[in-house]
């Protein structure tokens, strides 16, 4: 094989775009990548970028940058029109006695995407972990200013105390488990399990808890279910934080079913309360870390907001898949499937 089919093979199959202009930006080539992911049919060579640009907007920031810059740079531009960033860096080629320009184009939307979440999320939970140390630091000062002599005070104070060490501990009890899942370094057992056994030993412990707020939690099975593929630890903290869910944004009086079967091959779990419900507009988002209907009130009740995160990544986390339906003041059913053993 010569060299010149071996680079041609290269470019060819490059998962970048690659273009090649003349100093006056006439395209004399394009890479199929460029070709098929931002110019699909319209031909480009022989034509000028400047007159491309309408028809082709990554053109048109192209020439912007080449405007702008030496003939080389590396150059981050951002395509505003269809929400997407991409790293440009171009080379002069002379060695043709024209001078050319090579320029590469990357698409970084996702790690942009990524580098932004990242971001949020450590926003998030300094201010989370904030909160909370705030007030302990406020009520034990207030106590070490004069406030002991009152015992039932001090009490008051010191079960606020507790309820907001308490919540900083849950959270952070939720950071590692999030990160483990992340972290990949503990990897996701996959042994047989009886999930119907499993989530009917869970339910029992929470039936105190949903009996004191009379809720009737119980739990159905639909004709037989094979056993799941699944990681037992982390199934328990699925079904735990959906149940938790269930019985704390259902009112007195109201219902929490647990509905485990078998179909078109994969074992669904409905977690069904007769709760609040979720407002349509949050629905989108309620899987992501942190994201609360309402703040105030899932601080209140010792939520962390990372409940369904863990949900989500450890249900896909077993190639299963996770949803929910809600009517706001009707209900929410969560579900998730899961792959039979065979
Ligand atoms: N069963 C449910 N009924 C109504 N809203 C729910 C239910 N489960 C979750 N949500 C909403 O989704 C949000 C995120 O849930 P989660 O991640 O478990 O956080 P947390 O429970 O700590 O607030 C909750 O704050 C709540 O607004
Ligand atoms: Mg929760």
């Amino acid at each position: 094989m010569d060299e010149v089919t071996i680079l041609k093979a290269i470019v060819r199959e490059m998962q970048k775009g690659v273009l090649v202009l003349n100093q006056q930006g006439t395209i004399l080539y394009a890479n199929p990548f460029f070709m098929k992911n931002y110019s699909p049919r319209t031909e480009l060579r022989g034509q000028n970028i400047e007159e491309l640009k309408d028809r082709v907007p990554l053109l048109g920031a192209i020439a912007d940058v080449l405007k702008r810059s030496s003939e080389v740079s590396t150059e981050n531009l951002e395509i505003s029109d269809r929400d997407r960033f991409f790293k440009i860096r171009t080379v002069g080629l002379r060695d043709t006695g024209e001078s050319n320009l090579i320029v590469f184009i990357e698409d970084i939307t996702e790690e942009k995407r990524v580098e932004a979440i990242k971001k949020d999320f450590v926003a998030n939970v300094s201010h989370e972990l904030r909160t909370p140390l705030a007030s302990i630091k406020g009520y034990a000062e207030t106590l070490l200013d004069g406030g002991l002599e009152d015992r039932e005070k001090l009490k008051e104070f010191l079960r606020i105390i507790d309820k907001h060490a308490t919540r900083m501990s849950r959270l952070i009890e939720d950071l590692l488990i999030l990160s483990r899942l992340e972290s990949q370094d503990v990897p996701m057992e996959q042994e047989p399990i009886d999930i119907y056994k499993l989530i009917a030993s869970i339910t029992e412990g929470f039936k105190k808890h949903a009996q004191d707020k009379g809720i009737t939690l119980s739990i159905h099975k639909n004709g037989t279910v094979p056993e799941v593929l699944g990681d037992r630890v982390r199934l328990e903290q699925v079904i735990v934080n959906l149940l938790d869910n269930a019985i704390k944004y259902t009112p007195q009086g109201g219902k929490v079913d647990v509905i485990v079967r078998y179909e078109n091959d994969e074992v669904r779990v409905d977690v069904k309360d007769t709760g609040i419900g979720i407002p349509p507009e949050d629905m989108p988002r309620i899987f992501e870390r942190f994201y609360r209907v309402d703040k105030a009130r899932s601080r209140e009740l010792g939520g962390t907001g990372l409940g369904l995160a863990i949900v989500k990544h450890i249900v896909l986390g077993l190639k299963g898949r996770v949803w929910v339906e809600s009517t706001p003041s009707k209900g929410s059913t969560f579900s998730f499937t899961l792959k039979p053993a065979r």
